[in-house]
Formats: structure tokens, C-alpha cells, sequence
């Protein structure tokens, strides 16, 4: 099976390609931040440039498109409506319609961000509620998809794991505090069920090699704080937690309103695929593994030094 990834050379995707290249053959596209990955095509290209997406498809011919590239920082969304507007449905919605044309199967990645933090454990046959414009435009996009590629695998999520020196994950930042003896002020009324994002790789090529359609909460099987998440952290990597501060959500200025409870129930794909969703645990347990293992170091490696990479104008 072919894959092509958009966003290779962001958190998600990258982590992706480096999965997915032991068992599919696979190519993505990248913006700013060019990617050199062994067995991997990436081309340089902006989403947002009609005609390019089609002509990228066109030229790779993958059997199934992972879309991840998109505008992510909350903040980032809320100071320019209009840039989240376009790279996040607008982009999603050609990527979508271009795949169904060509005949190609998609996998969009949506969020968990998508509630108004009310209420706990939300289902998919729940209503969004967004509170903010990455919100807004992540509901949007979903709805895009859907209407124009039917067939498509809409998987919202939240994940942890090794970043890239450009976009550090969650784990990442709260690691590098530890490590320097910062004092991290961590949220004790927001919560999540965060996933490794290797699990929730692994879990995302199975649904695609079944040929899953539909919306699917694709989440860790755990809900706690990010206070919660980083004391398990610093435990699991063995630091000291006395500098991990517990605060509130609401004493920070951000510009965004962010919902206190992200939590997703994950029994539609539990059912689906007949086991449970790791646990937290697990999750920080295997991350470590995977430190030990150089996962950090391949994933930092393929963003540098990928200059001679043309990029598509
Ligand atoms: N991070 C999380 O915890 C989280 C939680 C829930 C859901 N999600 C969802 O998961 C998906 C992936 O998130 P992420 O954190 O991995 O994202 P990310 O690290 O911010 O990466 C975004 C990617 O989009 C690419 N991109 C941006 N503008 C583009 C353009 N005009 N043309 C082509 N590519 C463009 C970037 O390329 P360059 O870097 O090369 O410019 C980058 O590869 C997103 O759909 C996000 O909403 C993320």
C-alpha cells in the first residue's frame, strides 16, 4: 500500500513516516521544513497553492492520504482567524475533494479540542461546541471532509511523544523543564486522554488497512489532568516532581477560552478493534523505551540537512 502524508515534517506526520516506511511505501509533503527520510519521497509544496496538491497527487499515486498539516497552535489560529480559516478547512476541504476525484482513500486528523469542556468522556454522537477559532475551524474541516469524500476516516485525538526540535510535543516541553529545573506550572482543572502518538500510529495504519470509514475517537484510555500528566512524567523519567507546580487554566492570559475537559470515550474503536486503548502508563513507559532506543534522535535527523530538496513553487 502506498501512503502519502501531509505535514511530514510536522509532529504527527513525521512520526508517522517513520513508522509506516517499514511496511508501506510512502511519500508526503512538507512546507517550511524540509524532511529527509530514508525510502521516503517529501516534496515541498504549499497546500494552500491551487493546483499543487492535485499535481503532487497525481505524480505520487498513493492508495491513501494521512492529512495532518494544518495551521495547530491554539494561539496561533485565534491571532489569525483568516490563515486558520484557509489552512484549516479550506486546505482540508481540497485535500478531501481532490482524493475523491482521484480515487484515493483519506485519513483526516481532527482533535479533541473540539467540545466546550463541559462534561467528561464525549462520544462521537456528541455535538461539537467549539470555544475558539482552532476549534471552529477544526469542526468545520470535519464537516468539509465528510461532505465532499463520504468514505473518509475522520480520527480526533491527543498525543504525546518524541517532537522535532521545530515543534516539540507536550511530553517534550514538560521533559526539558524537568531536565533543567525549571519550576512548570501545569494545569490541575484541564484534562485529557492523551495517547502515545507510536500507538496511536499503530492504530491509525490498522484502521487504514481495514479500510475504516467514519468518525472515530482514537485516544489514550485514561483521563487526567495535565497536572496528573506531568507528575507521571517526571516519575517515569525517574526526575524529581517538587518543581511541577499545580495551577489553573484561568489564571493564564490566553487569548483563546479553552475547554477544561478534553476527554474522549474511546469504545467505538475499542469495539472495533477488540482491545482497549493504552493507559497512561504504558504510554510514558514506552516513550522512555523509545528514548533509549534513538526514536528522539531519527526523528530530530530527518528534519536537518534536507536542503537539497527542491521546493515546489
Ligand atoms: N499536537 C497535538 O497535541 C494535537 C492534538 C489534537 C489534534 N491534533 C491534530 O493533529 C494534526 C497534526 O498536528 P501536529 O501537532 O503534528 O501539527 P504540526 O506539528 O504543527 O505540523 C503541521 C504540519 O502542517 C504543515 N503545513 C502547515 N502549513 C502548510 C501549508 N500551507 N502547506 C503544506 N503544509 C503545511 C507543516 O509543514 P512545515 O512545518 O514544513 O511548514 C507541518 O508539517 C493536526 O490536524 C492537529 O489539528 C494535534
Amino acid at each position: 500500500m502506498k501512503l502519502f502524508i501531509t505535514g511530514i515534517s510536522g509532529l504527527l506526520g513525521l512520526n508517522i513516516a517513520l513508522q509506516a516506511r517499514e511496511r508501506f511505501q510512502v511519500s508526503g509533503c512538507y512546507h517550511a521544513h524540509p524532511v529527509r527520510l530514508d525510502g521516503v519521497q517529501s516534496l515541498g509544496m504549499d497546500l494552500a497553492t491551487p493546483g499543487q496538491w492535485e499535481a503532487a497527487l497525481r505524480e505520487t499515486q498513493p492508495d491513501v492520504v494521512i492529512h495532518t498539516a494544518g495551521l495547530t497552535s491554539v494561539e496561533g489560529c485565534e491571532a489569525d482567524p483568516v490563515l486558520a480559516q484557509r489552512l484549516n478547512v479550506g486546505v482540508a476541504q481540497d485535500v478531501a475533494t481532490v482524493a475523491r476525484e482521484v480515487g484515493v482513500r483519506l485519513v483526516h486528523i481532527s482533535t479533541d479540542h473540539l467540545f466546550d469542556g463541559t462534561r467528561p468522556w464525549r462520544t462521537e454522537a456528541d455535538r461539537p461546541a467549539p470555544l475558539n477559532v482552532y476549534a471552529r475551524t477544526k469542526w468545520e474541516a470535519e464537516q468539509a471532509v465528510l461532505e465532499a469524500c463520504p468514505d473518509a476516516l475522520i480520527i480526533r485525538t491527543n498525543f504525546f511523544g518524541w517532537g522535532t526540535p521545530v515543534r516539540p510535543s507536550f511530553s517534550d516541553w514538560v521533559l526539558r523543564g524537568l531536565e533543567e529545573g525549571r519550576e512548570l506550572h501545569m494545569f490541575l482543572d484541564v484534562f485529557f486522554t492523551p495517547i502515545l502518538i507510536n500507538s496511536l500510529g499503530e492504530l491509525l495504519l490498522e484502521l487504514v488497512e481495514r479500510g475504516t470509514a467514519g468518525v472515530f475517537h482514537v485516544a489514550g484510555g485514561e483521563r487526567l489532568s495535565k497536572y496528573e500528566f506531568g507528575l507521571k512524567l517526571a516519575e517515569t523519567f525517574g526526575y524529581p516532581s517538587g518543581r511541577i507546580r499545580p495551577s489553573s487554566v484561568d489564571e493564564f492570559p490566553f487569548k483563546a477560552q479553552r475547554p477544561k475537559d478534553m476527554s474522549l470515550r474511546t469504545d467505538a474503536v475499542t469495539r472495533l478493534l477488540g482491545r482497549q486503548m493504552p493507559l497512561v502508563s504504558e504510554g510514558l513507559a514506552r516513550l522512555r523505551r523509545l528514548g533509549e532506543a534513538g526514536w528522539p534522535t531519527a526523528v530530530g535527523a530527518a528534519l536537518q540537512g534536507a536542503d537539497t530538496l527542491k521546493r515546489r513553487r
